[in-house]
């Protein structure tokens, strides 16, 4: 290297020499913020517990009273109950302890989302991660349906059968971690979905182990035709949750994934759900198809597979919840819809 070329490199170096110092000091301020940070972080927890531990005393002090509530102890009991719901918001903001399946799997790290644009945009990164992998699993399904159906090797259709059962088993793998953040998060999906996505991991493995044979060929294409409609099914489901999501937002509703719902996104997601209701039922109809159908292959002369009973039975209670629930989620859903109705 020429002196020339030695000297001006020194001089760029030393340029950098005054930002360098900002960057030493900024840092130094952003660690002393941090711990500050934390320390105020661990002071609200240990205020918040107490108050927490101190209403709880009052109202089993109040409940306890053998007397009927005087109209004095009625009006405490109130101030009691907003004060509990204001120390329950104070708690959105504020890290909170992991589950213990949240620990297991990804160790003693902090994933407590603290503002309502990071609950956001974690909820909004999820219904966009289903969205594409269900874009790419509805393309390949439909790939297997209609060309690699056609192939003349088994051996090259079980292998491409597999990497699909390969992909449910990983993309619901990944749902259920993310789902157990959100509800970390406040999130309130019902604990049947993440239920439902344990199931389908299990049957998806299932799926990926069984041999190639008769049993199989018998249920190859039904349960392909299955695949389409499902991911078809999870397209639509996409657009009904991103559009609640993105509603709520813009209503200012969505108070730290405490829904309160107003009117104009109540007649939204009223007629979402109208619309999405038979294409879910019809889902669920096929998963009773095919519980069916797996149980005649299981006592056909020819089934040497355990795979088969198993699967129609996994297919069988995935029926059953998800028909229970959804009718539920409807049932609660008027209801709320009627009590607000009458309050209004
Ligand atoms: N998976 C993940 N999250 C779900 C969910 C599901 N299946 N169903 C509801 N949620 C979430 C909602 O996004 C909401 O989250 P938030 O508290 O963070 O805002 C929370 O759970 C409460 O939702 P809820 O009010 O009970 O229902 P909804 O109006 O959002 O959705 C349905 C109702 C019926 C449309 C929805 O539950 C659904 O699509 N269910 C069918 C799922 C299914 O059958 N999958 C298998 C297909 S064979």
């Amino acid at each position: 290297m020429s002196f020339l070329s030695q000297a001006s490199l020194t001089d760029e170096f030393d340029d950098l020499k005054e930002e360098y110092e900002t960057l030493v000091k900024q840092n130094q301020v952003y660690k002393e913020k941090l711990a500050d940070l934390k320390k105020i972080q661990s002071k609200c927890l240990s205020l918040l517990s107490h108050q927490n531990k101190k209403y709880k005393q009052l109202r089993q002090a109040l409940e306890g009273s053998d007397s009927s509530l005087s109209e004095e102890d009625a009006a405490l009991e109130k101030k009691i109950t907003e004060r509990q719901k204001s120390c329950r918001s104070i708690q959105e903001n504020l890290p909170k302890p992991n589950s213990f399946l949240l620990n297991v799997i990804v160790g003693q790290i902090s994933l407590s989302l603290l503002t309502k644009a990071e609950k956001y945009d974690y909820k909004q990164g999820y219904e966009q991660f289903k969205l594409y992998t269900t874009i790419i699993m509805l393309v390949y399904s439909l790939v297997n349906l209609f060309i690699v159906q056609y192939s003349n090797s088994h051996l090259i259709q079980r292998f491409i059968d597999a990497i699909y059962h390969f992909m449910i088993v990983w993309y619901y793998c990944t749902l259920v971690l993310r789902e157990n953040i959100l509800r970390h998060n406040g999130s309130r999906i019902k604990g049947w979905w993440v239920i439902h996505h344990y199931l389908t991991v299990l049957l998806s493995g299932i799926l990926l182990i069984w041999p190639d044979s008769i049993s199989y060929r018998m249920f190859r294409t039904q349960f392909m035709v299955f695949g389409v409609y499902l991911n078809f099914l999870q397209l639509l489901q996409y657009y009904y949750q991103s559009g609640c999501l993105y509603r709520l937002r813009a209503l200012g509703e969505k108070s730290d994934m405490d829904i309160t719902v107003a009117e104009e996104f109540q007649a939204w997601m009223w007629r979402g759900l109208t619309f999405l209701l038979p294409f879910l039922f019809f889902g669920y109809l096929f998963q009773l198809y095919n519980a069916i159908t797996l149980y005649y292959i299981a006592n056909h002369p020819d089934c040497q597979e355990w795979m088969v009973s198993s699967s129609a039975v996994i297919f069988f209670i995935l029926f059953l919840g998800n028909s229970s629930t959804l009718s539920k989620v409807v049932i609660d859903k008027f209801k709320s819809k009627g009590s607000k109705t009458k309050a209004a």
